[in-house]
């Protein structure tokens, strides 16, 4: 094997072990799933974020989900926020804080309902009103 073969298998390596590395969680991983439930015919239209990471527009059909899971600090300063509309709502609501979810939800979901959203763990379910959009967007800038 020629030094330049080794090279890159060396490099090989590491880059496995760098990616199996930046896969896993120090603290751990929180899998959260959110449903339409808006009612029939319903099509809610979801934003969410945390910070700089933009999880995209998703479009939901009604009873139809979408799972997003990410590594919780371990300091239960995490925040993920999302924007919800359809057709005569647009909301906002925080389907994760730390301080709220992170000794309950290593896996949760959420309902999303025209009254605000609700947090099912294991079937216990736990409502929510929806956020004032008002110090939502105050947080935004
Ligand atoms: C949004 O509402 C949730 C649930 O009531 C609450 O835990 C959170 O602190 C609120 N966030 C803001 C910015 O008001
Ligand atoms: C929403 O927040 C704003 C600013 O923090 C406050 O002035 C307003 O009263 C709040 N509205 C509701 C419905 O809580």
């Amino acid at each position: 094997m020629d030094s330049f073969t080794k090279y890159f298998r060396v490099l090989f390596v590491l880059l496995t072990v760098f990616t199996a590395m930046s896969d896993a969680c120090w603290t751990k991983r929180t899998y959260l799933t959110l449903t339409n439930d808006l009612g029939p015919g319903m099509q809610l239209s979801l934003h969410c974020k945390s910070g700089n990471v933009d999880l995209g527009q998703q479009y939901l059909a009604p009873r139809g989900s979408w799972s997003f899971d990410f590594c919780s600090s371990y300091w239960g300063v995490t925040l993920y926020f999302c924007n919800m509309v359809w057709n005569g709502g647009n909301k906002w609501f925080d389907i994760y804080t730390g301080a709220r979810d992170s000794f309950i939800c290593g896996e949760c979901g959420w309902s999303i309902r025209p009254t605000g959203p609700c947090r099912n763990h294991h079937g216990k379910v736990d409502c929510f009103a929806w956020n004032n959009s008002t110090s939502v967007h105050k947080r935004l800038k």
